[in-house]
């Protein structure tokens, strides 16, 4: 068996795939804390970055439209947010409910977050418990989600050991300490993606990290700073898995973020079989840049280990579509955290790979995907989870085509320009 049936078209020419979601909305978090102005440059122009922006908007800063080639903002400074008149609403974005209830939790009015139907069931006692063990008052939904009324007051400090690998959870601690100016500890089961403490020592914040320990010291003035925002690594890898399973060609993929806390499926993809090369290293205003060039390779299947998930948390829906091409048996654990995302990861994945006739199961904390090159065709329910249209998207593209997606337009929440992307590297 290969992994490139006869229907899988050649790739061919450079692409940039758009800005980094998670730097995209921490960039205007801490613009709008910060004293004096700070500029952006390449955000994500996309829904849940349009959710942080009217949430900011709503708060009392002037935030402009998204689609100028520098995105300008004057800082209101810590204690600069002002009580809104509406409930806040963070739409499908997780990130802007999460990342701003630690904001609110230490400014002292009273706001209530709101969000989709999605984003309403996804739990937010994770965020909810620690800023209560700081001094906020915060009251979730009975079911633990939004709407979400938070109390925010003067905090005091915490040391808080997170059950959950969590980047979110992490970071609405840290800036909880942020703008009380407490002292911060936050200590995680694993190492998550470290944007936020890069970005707050960017801007003069002490900020210390030792092994899976990270602590904010109070005391230093937040700085404007500018940000170059790179391309998104899990945007990258919807591109990068086209690749790896096109029948031949090689795509480049410019300047992609390769913080390493988020480039595990880049290894994942090498570890199949495909070849992807790294070249024209630069830093990006303190992360991690490069071109990633990928060809395809004859692919075979392989396990995922609990500790690399943390890494390629969002990427597994992309690559649990790779499996489906790739010979033998796939194996993902210890990603029990899909269950709560944008959909429940584990059944949508599962579920849909079957819809199309591929041998899939879940697992309570991840899936088995076992390969074939049959012809694939069905239809994919997405639930509005933008990760499983554009994977599932990826691999009607490289099996023939005939996989029809029931919400294409859901990949806005992420990716602007996906599907005429994809059409143009597949010409
Ligand atoms: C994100 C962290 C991850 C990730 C999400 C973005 C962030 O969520 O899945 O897409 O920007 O901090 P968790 O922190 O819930 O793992």
């Amino acid at each position: 068996m290969t992994s490139h049936g006869a229907r899988a078209p050649r790739v061919n020419g450079a692409i940039r795939v758009p800005g980094d979601k998670s730097i995209s909305h921490r960039a205007l978090m801490l613009a709008a804390l910060a004293e004096g102005s700070s500029e952006i440059r390449g955000i994500l122009r996309s829904a849940d970055v349009r959710s942080t922006a009217a949430v900011l908007r709503a708060l009392g800063v002037t935030i402009p439209d998204l689609e100028a080639d520098v995105v300008t903002i004057a800082g209101v400074g810590r204690r600069g947010l002002r009580a809104g008149v509406e409930a806040l609403d963070c739409g499908n974005s997780g990130t802007t409910a999460r990342l701003m209830a630690g904001i609110l939790a230490a400014s002292h009015f009273t706001s209530t977050l709101i969000g989709d139907a999605s984003l309403s069931r996804r739990p937010m006692r994770r965020v909810a418990t620690p800023l209560r063990a700081m001094g906020a008052t915060l009251e979730p939904s009975a079911e633990g989600g939004l709407p979400m009324t938070i109390h925010g007051r003067a905090l005091q400090g915490t040391t808080w050991h997170s059950e959950t690998a969590s980047a979110q959870v992490k970071s609405a601690i840290l800036l909880a300490g942020l703008v009380a100016d407490v002292p911060v500890e936050v200590h995680e089961p694993a190492a998550t993606r470290d944007h936020t403490e890069r970005m707050l020592r960017a801007r003069g914040i002490d900020v210390r990290s030792e092994g899976n320990s990270i602590s904010l010291v109070p005391g230093s003035a937040l700085r404007a700073a500018d940000t170059d925002v790179p391309g998104d690594p899990s945007s990258a890898t919807f591109f990068a898995a086209l690749a790896a399973m096109a029948s031949g060609g090689t795509l480049a993929l410019e300047h992609v973020g390769t913080n390493p806390t988020r480039t595990g499926a880049f290894d994942v993809l090498a570890r199949m079989g495909a070849t992807l090369k790294f070249e024209a290293f630069a830093d990006a205003g303190g992360e991690p840049v490069a071109r990633l060039v990928v060809s395809p390779g004859l692919l075979g299947a392989t396990i995922i280990e609990p500790h690399e998930v943390p890494s390629l948390i969002d990427e597994l829906p992309m690559l649990a579509c790779v499996a489906a091409r790739a010979q033998g048996e796939t194996r993902v654990t210890g990603a029990a955290e899909l269950r709560v995302k944008e959909s429940d990861r584990i059944t949508a994945v599962v579920q849909n790979l079957r819809a199309v006739d591929v041998d899939a199961e879940e697992l309570p904390d991840g899936f088995v995907v076992r390969g074939s090159d049959r012809p694939l065709a069905g239809r994919i329910v997405t639930h509005g989870d933008h990760r499983i249209a554009m994977a599932f998207g990826v691999l009607s593209a490289v099996s023939g085509g005939a996989i029809a997606i029931d919400d294409p337009d859901c990949a806005i929440v992420s990716f602007p320009g996906f599907w005429e992307l994809l059409t143009h590297v597949t010409r």
